[in-house]
């Protein structure tokens, strides 16, 4: 063992004997048996146990800390970093987690330690700069062209007289719709109503959030994914779960869907051009329901504040709606004309961008608003999107498109799908759904598009005026 090692093993051997407790929670065991790993000399064994612990209580400043120890010593250093800023935030006198930013400065170089303070402020609205930890970061956040996107009212869409919607609809400009769930019962989407409507529903859940694209999906049912943001607590070999930003990613099948509008999901017209085709092309094959969650073609995200998705295009070219059901969703948009100031998926971190790694970011010229519950967003294909929540209980329900803009592309997205020889990329072609895509994109071909939404429109303009003057 090297001799900085020797002197975190001290420091870690002298906050068992400061922090021991007569309480027993669970976090206090997780603790205990982190210590003992770590005594022992399986630090990397250690990590899921600190990780719990801290999971279970984040406002333990000397937990933190003893994560953050461990971190460095297996060489993550920018989370031992994050994790050292923490404990300070949460008591500032605190001179152990003080020491090992020193200890940190000593294998980081100056601009990482300034870019993981930058990351640490930017990721909490609470968090602030820390006496008497030096450098501090001189900006943090965006540096690049940003603006709001723009807003739609469904009165507006409705009315055929106007000649500005027309673009929008499902056209190629990415817009906030607003109106358009005033019919939604939004009661029927609480957690318990939740439960008990589609508790043994399988979601794929991510404890660790989905801020990385290397993340892999746990599995359960939505009854104990939930549970989870009550009660956070598990141990996970393979990820970090040390923050509560779980993420749930519900694949809705269609009897759920269904299920969904019966109990008050109420989508507009230009939203459920899917329906139709949907069926014709599946359910004769008995595959609509493979289609849906191969795809991802309708989702309910759940997650918690802090949790979000990566920055990413969606491979398929598909357009996209998400209705914001439950709590405030930041979204950074930006079309791909922005391609080369973007990288690759994942790269950027759009809310705080690392412009000295990625310097073309700073000629990004986006969108960065924030969707609040009773609002909807619209994007259209090929756009970067990377969201994060900002509620402790936000949930959306999200759908995909076809659209007169983009089936041509999908189609071919379909076609590379199902070709055998290309191997695996979104999903495992199998013969009956490729049968089912290749009758649909017959179907896309041959659409009137714009008449069949006029069409759409034109009735729910009739049904509404009916209500009202009834
Ligand atoms: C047309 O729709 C836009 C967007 O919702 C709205 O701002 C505008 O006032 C509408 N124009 C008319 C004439 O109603």
């Amino acid at each position: 063992m090297s001799s900085p090692s020797n002197t975190l093993f001290l420091i870690l051997l002298l906050v068992i004997l400061i922090s021991s407790t007569s309480s027993t929670t669970s976090g206090e065991d997780l603790h205990k048996q982190a210590l003992t790993l770590a005594k022992s000399g399986d630090l990397q064994g250690s990590l899921k146990y600190f990780r719990g612990a801290v999971r279970d209580e984040p406002t333990n400043h000397k937990w933190v800390n003893d994560l953050g120890v461990t971190e460095m010593r297996v060489g993550e250093l920018k989370k031992a970093g994050t994790r050292f800023l923490t404990s300070l935030h949460l008591s500032p006198s605190y001179s152990r987690a003080l020491k090992n930013v020193q200890q940190l400065q000593t294998f980081v170089s100056p601009s990482e330690w300034v870019h993981l303070y930058a990351e640490w402020l930017e990721a909490d609205p609470g968090h602030g700069f820390i006496e008497g930890v030096e450098p501090r970061p001189l900006s943090t956040g965006q540096r690049h062209k940003t603006k709001n996107l723009p807003v739609v009212t469904y009165e507006s869409l409705l009315d055929p007289g106007n000649e500005t919607v027309a673009e929008f609809i499902l056209g190629a400009h990415p817009y906030i719709l607003v109106g358009a769930m005033d019919h939604w019962d939004i009661s029927a989407f609480s957690e318990s109503s939740l439960v008990s409507e589609f508790g043994d529903a399988r979601v794929d859940y991510y404890p660790q959030g989905m801020k990385e694209e290397s993340v892999h999906p746990f599995f359960s049912d939505l009854r104990d994914a939930l549970k989870n943001f009550e009660d956070p607590d598990g141990l996970y070999d393979t990820v970090d779960a040390s923050s509560r930003n779980t993420y749930i990613q519900w694949n809705v099948r269609a009897a759920e869907w269904e299920r969904l509008r019966l109990i008050g999901m109420d989508l507009p017209p230009m939203f459920r051009t899917d329906d139709s085709w949907i069926s014709s092309c599946f359910s004769p094959l008995d595959r609509v329901d493979e289609f849906l969650v191969k795809t991802h073609w309708r989702m309910v995200l759940i997650g918690q504040t802090g949790a979000g998705m990566f920055n990413h295009k969606d491979t398929l070219q598909s357009t996209s709606f998400q209705a914001q059901v439950k709590g405030r969703k930041r979204w950074h948009l930006c079309s791909s004309e922005q391609d080369r100031n973007m990288y690759k998926a994942g790269d950027i971190n759009a809310f705080n961008p690392d412009y000295e790694k990625f310097p073309n970011a700073l000629d990004l010229d986006c969108f960065d608003d924030v969707v609040e519950s009773g609002m909807m967003v619209y994007y259209p294909a090929n756009y970067w999107h990377q969201t994060r929540n900002l509620d402790p209980f936000t949930m959306s329900v999200s759908g995909t498109l076809v659209t007169d803009g983009n089936n041509e592309p999908i189609s071919k997205e379909f076609d590379r799908e199902c070709d055998t020889s290309k191997g695996v990329r979104i999903f495992n072609p199998e013969e009956k759904l490729c049968e089912g895509l290749n009758k649909c994109k017959e179907i896309w071909r041959m659409k009137s598009w714009k008449e069949d939404m006029a069409a759409d429109v034109e009735k729910v303009v009739r049904m509404r005026k009916g209500a009202s003057e009834l």
